[in-house]
């Protein structure tokens, strides 16, 4: 299998790819070689029928603390602008299958807004969410005024990335920013469980709901439930459909085959 510099990938249940960001001596800095490995291990996971979704985690002290300063300090505007940086980043957003973020202490900055790119987010009671770049002179580059307000609302965005304040992994969850917050300890555990049952349905019907919700973010009501319908509609084109509702009828489990 193939060896990656800044992440370490398993597979530590039937269907589930693991994917650990590690760079602890920089708290998981996002350099660019990190992501690109981000990005074809993510697309291999995606690609691979084996694999119904996928987890992406730190460690216990950061998930990640964002861009790496010290790669981007010297970064001169042209040179921004003509590489697209940090363009790569949006390839996670274009993964089908579901990615569940495993957060335990800093998500901060790009990491965060790494977080906020994967679909559900789990968190561990240390965990830290925040957008501090006005601190350094910038603001967030990956989606952390767009995916944030989106997820908290304008009044808490807004102070998070004016301040840089963080907010615990409570304040997180009861804004919805995560999905819950899980024992200390369990957050990859849990994560991986998640996985595993998402992996245990339908891959078919995974794809389309991902993105059926997706599309919420994207579309009007009207559109987005003219756009879920249509999909729904397909997925009676799908074995998976007959089975699962035949199944129910006959008060047994179904056996999807993902077709
Ligand atoms: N980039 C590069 N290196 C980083 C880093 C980052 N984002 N965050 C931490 N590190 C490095 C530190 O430089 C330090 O390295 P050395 O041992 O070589 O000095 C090591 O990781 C450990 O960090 P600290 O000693 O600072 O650890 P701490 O526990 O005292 O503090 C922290 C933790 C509060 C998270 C602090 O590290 C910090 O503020 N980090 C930067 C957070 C930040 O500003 N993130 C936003 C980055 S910009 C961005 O992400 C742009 C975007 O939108 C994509």
């Amino acid at each position: 299998s193939k060896t990656y510099q800044n992440i370490l990938v398993s597979t530590p249940a039937k269907g589930v790819t693991l994917i650990t960001l590690n760079r602890p001596k920089a708290l998981n800095a996002l350099n660019s070689q990190l992501f690109h490995e981000l990005n074809q291990a993510t697309e291999k996971a995606d690609n691979d029928p084996a694999v119904g979704a996928i987890v992406i985690t730190g460690n216990e002290k950061a998930f990640a603390a964002g861009a790496d300063i010290k790669e981007m300090k010297d970064i001169q505007y042209a040179h921004a602008y003509k590489s697209n940086f940090l363009g790569h980043w949006t390839k996670l957003t274009t993964i089908r299958k579901p990615i569940i973020a495993a957060v335990s202490g800093f998500a901060l900055g790009g990491g965060c807004e790494l977080a906020m790119m994967c679909d559900i987010i789990l968190a561990s009671p240390n965990a830290n969410f925040g957008q501090p770049e006005i601190n350094l002179g910038v603001i967030p580059g990956a989606g952390g005024t767009q995916r944030l307000t989106h997820a908290v609302g304008k009044s808490r965005a807004m102070e998070m990335v004016l301040t840089g304040n963080m907010i615990g992994a409570e304040e997180a969850a009861s804004t919805g920013l995560i999905s819950r917050v899980v024992k200390e300890g369990s957050v990859v555990d849990e994560a991986v469980k998640v996985a595993s049952k998402i992996s245990s349905k339908g891959q078919v019907a995974v794809q389309a709901a991902k993105e059926g919700v997706n599309a919420a973010f994207e579309l009007s009501l009207q559109e987005g439930t003219r756009f879920e319908r249509r999909l729904f509609h397909t997925l009676f084109a799908t074995k998976d459909q007959k089975e699962g509702m035949a199944a129910f009828a006959e008060k047994r489990k179904p056996t999807f085959t993902h077709e």
